[in-house]
């Protein structure tokens, strides 16, 4: 432990299907550190994510404790789906596991949940999604969590869900131009389902957002995946 609490250093951590990235903040969430970024391993089982992260960590100086942003649902350090990664995460308690590797306290929640965290504004209804290898999604009500939103696997159209229609294999597959009409309706459906005050448009492929946004849609920087870790910490 640290006597000084503004002295906290909490190292943040995104699992991503392409990439794993952390970086360090301070206790009020600005980054202390250059983020560092490795491809993830593949196959991405949790073993070979684990030694990427522990080689990760050790560029970033000291650190007190861990928080990390996972491409699947998890229920209490453990988790439960990873569609992007690999079947052996199903059921893996990663909080313990991390924990054990780096001996400092680690806790997890879903990557677009993080990245929300770190966007928001906390008023009103917030919904984010996140396009990168997944569709990622997560909603707010005055700052407060619905955890584990999973929009990604929902139909979305042409019997095929977001994450089919709109993900960064089918972005490659159709090209930019239809990636973006698909995306403009997207946009159109979940307005008319969750009647949002705003919507953030995060994840490594939002840059090739082209399409004219509503002025309660933001697109946002993909390092708010790693800024919304202190928000793990606020209890
Ligand atoms: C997963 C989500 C994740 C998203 C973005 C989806 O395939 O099911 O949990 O947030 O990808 O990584």
């Amino acid at each position: 432990m640290v006597e000084n609490n503004g002295a906290i250093r909490t190292l943040s951590v995104d699992i991503g299907g392409s990439g794993v990235k952390v970086i360090v903040l301070d206790i009020t969430g600005k980054p202390l550190t250059q983020r560092a970024r490795t491809e993830t391993p593949q196959p991405a089982k949790p073993e070979a994510v684990i030694d990427a992260i522990v080689g990760l960590a050790a560029t970033q100086g000291e650190f007190h404790r861990v928080s990390v942003g996972f491409p699947g649902v998890v229920r209490g350090g453990v988790t439960e789906t990873a569609v992007n990664l690999n079947p052996d995460w199903i059921g893996f308690d990663l909080a313990t596991a991390l924990s054990k590797r780096l001996n400092k306290p680690v806790r997890v929640i879903n990557d677009a949940d993080m990245q929300g965290l770190g966007s928001i504004s906390g008023k009103g209804v917030e919904l984010v999604i996140t396009l990168g290898t997944g569709f990622g999604s997560a909603l707010f009500v005055d700052g407060k969590l619905v955890p584990n939103l999973e929009m990604g696997h929902h139909e979305f159209r042409k019997g095929e869900t977001y994450e089919e229609q709109l993900g960064r294999a089918t972005l490659e597959k159709v090209g930019e131009k239809k990636w973006n009409r698909r995306l403009e309706r997207a946009i159109a459906s979940l307005e008319h389902l969750f009647n949002y005050d705003y919507l953030y448009i995060g994840g490594g492929e939002a840059v090739r957002v082209n399409i004219e946004l509503a002025p309660n849609v933001k697109i946002i920087p993909n390092i708010t995946g790693l800024l919304g870790g202190i928000a793990l910490w606020k209890d």
